[in-house]
């Protein structure tokens, strides 16, 4: 296994591309299941988590080139089995996003249950509930769903009692290719799922409210989908992480490829703790953005949310930034119950953290030094990379299997920007 070996103190600068995002990639890898003919997916990031999902539609019977080492090819006309398998279920929650495409083309599929992760419960009943109102009959048995609905699905009005992200992208996978309209209210409105409906959209599905939480989709009575090629949008939580790099060691840096609309929420808080942005952008909405070294750097307050509001992808580095500012922060996270797993691990580094249920309040300036830590998942460890790059001494980050289910190239980049990061061999 890798760790990660991080001396800390080293100001940043210089400019990094951010990757594909693996939050839009996934639902979009998923969606190839609708197409009969093969789907070209440019910009995807090569990390731990896409190979996990190839893997999985290659259990089905897909054929997956890679062209390049961001471009797919995926022709799932040769998909013969419609069963997800624990084995690799077990490794990524966001499988349960076969199910939607798998029923609504095949009427029968098994997927199996996800299973509790680090940051909590995570059911997926509102999935399930809502394919029933299309018209499939559900079973849980064995730790499967086992899902049917021979005459295939049905457009229905389906109302989540809460947003759900990979619950709104499953249902408009399924929706795509039922009988009838499905009305979703609401729906996710994260720009994963805008883009998701943009290349349903382009492919010739008639999809009213994209963009907005009330989403009606008009299906193709089972008629499959021609898919257009199209470039996965750039990793907001990606770029939002190396902007609290940038912050946390109040360094100038420069970011290519991101989309200013999706970066608000993380770049207004970064200004209410005192740092500047610019922007440039091409026609083509792409921008490079620029952090500028803040004078003071003061104590804010943060609620999780759901898209436009803050992400809970992006409370763990936060908090580490937190740690950096001065006075009190306060960090209320709304949608999982157990997205503290960071705190003791800051707090080995040094951090005054102190918690009352699902708020965390972080006093700050703390001098961080360097130790041994344990990354718990994915945006978690991402916290200790960032707490490490301004801790005195040398801080050793384990398990970052976590770090790489989701960040492409995270030593180079970083390295590129200054820091001094190594990977190494844990001994055996
Ligand atoms: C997605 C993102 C994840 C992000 C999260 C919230 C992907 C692959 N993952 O996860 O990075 O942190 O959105 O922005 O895109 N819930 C239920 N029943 C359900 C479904 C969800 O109770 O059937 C609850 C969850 O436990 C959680 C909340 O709803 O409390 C939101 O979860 P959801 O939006 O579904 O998260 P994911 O789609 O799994």
């Amino acid at each position: 296994m890798d760790y990660l070996q991080i001396v800390g103190g080293k100001p940043l600068h210089g400019e990094i591309n951010i990757s594909g995002a693996k939050n839009a990639s996934l639902p979009l890898l998923a969606m190839s299941l609708l197409s009969k003919t093969p789907f070209k997916l440019t910009n995807v990031p090569h990390v731990a988590d896409i190979n996990t999902f190839i893997k999985l539609l290659e259990n089905l019977g897909a054929s997956i080139s890679r062209l390049d080492k961001n471009e797919v090819l995926l022709d799932t006309s040769s998909v013969n089995n419609t069963k997800a398998v624990y084995d690799i279920v077990r490794k990524m929650r966001a499988s349960i996003l076969v199910l939607g495409p798998l029923l609504s083309r095949f009427h029968h599929c098994e997927v199996s249950l996800p299973g509790g992760c680090a940051i909590g419960a995570r059911p997926v009943d509102m999935h399930l509930k809502a394919l029933s109102a299309m018209g499939a009959e559900i079973d849980i048995k064995s730790g499967y769903i086992l899902a049917k609905a021979p005459h295939g699905l049905k457009g229905a009005v389906i109302v989540f009692d809460k947003k759900t992200v990979t619950g709104s992208e499953n249902i408009i996978m399924a929706a795509a290719l039922a009988h009838g309209k499905t009305k979703i209210v609401n729906a996710c409105k994260e720009p994963e799922v805008v883009q998701l409906c943009q290349i349903l959209s382009d492919a010739g599905l008639e999809i009213e409210g994209i963009g907005t939480d009330e989403i009606s989709i008009t299906g193709s009575e089972g008629s499959l989908l021609s898919l257009k090629e199209s470039a996965v949008i750039p990793d907001r939580i990606e770029a939002g992480t190396y902007l609290c790099a940038g912050a946390i060691t109040n360094s100038p840096i420069t970011l290519h490829n991101v989309i200013e609309s999706h970066m608000e929420a993380i770049t207004v808080k970064l200004q209410e703790i005192g740092f500047d942005i610019n922007y440039s952008c091409d026609d083509d909405r792409v921008c490079t953005m620029k952090l500028l070294k803040a004078k003071n750097m003061k104590a804010f307050n943060i609620t999780t949310s759901e898209f436009p509001g803050f992400p809970t992808d992006m409370q763990a580095q936060f908090m580490a930034l937190a740690t950096q500012c001065e006075g009190t922060s306060v960090i209320r996270e709304t949608l999982f119950e157990n997205r503290f797993m960071h705190v003791n691990e800051l707090q080995r580094l040094g951090a005054n953290i102190s918690m009352n249920g699902n708020v965390a309040q972080v006093t700050g300036k703390t001098p961080l030094f360097g130790t041994d830590v344990m990354a718990t998942d994915l945006r978690a460890s991402s916290a200790l990379v960032l707490s490490a790059l301004v801790a005195k001494g040398t801080s050793d980050i384990h398990r970052i299997y976590h770090l790489d289910r989701g960040y492409e190239d995270l030593e180079s980049k970083l390295r590129s920007l200054g820091a001094d990061i190594k990977r190494l061999k844990e001994q055996a």
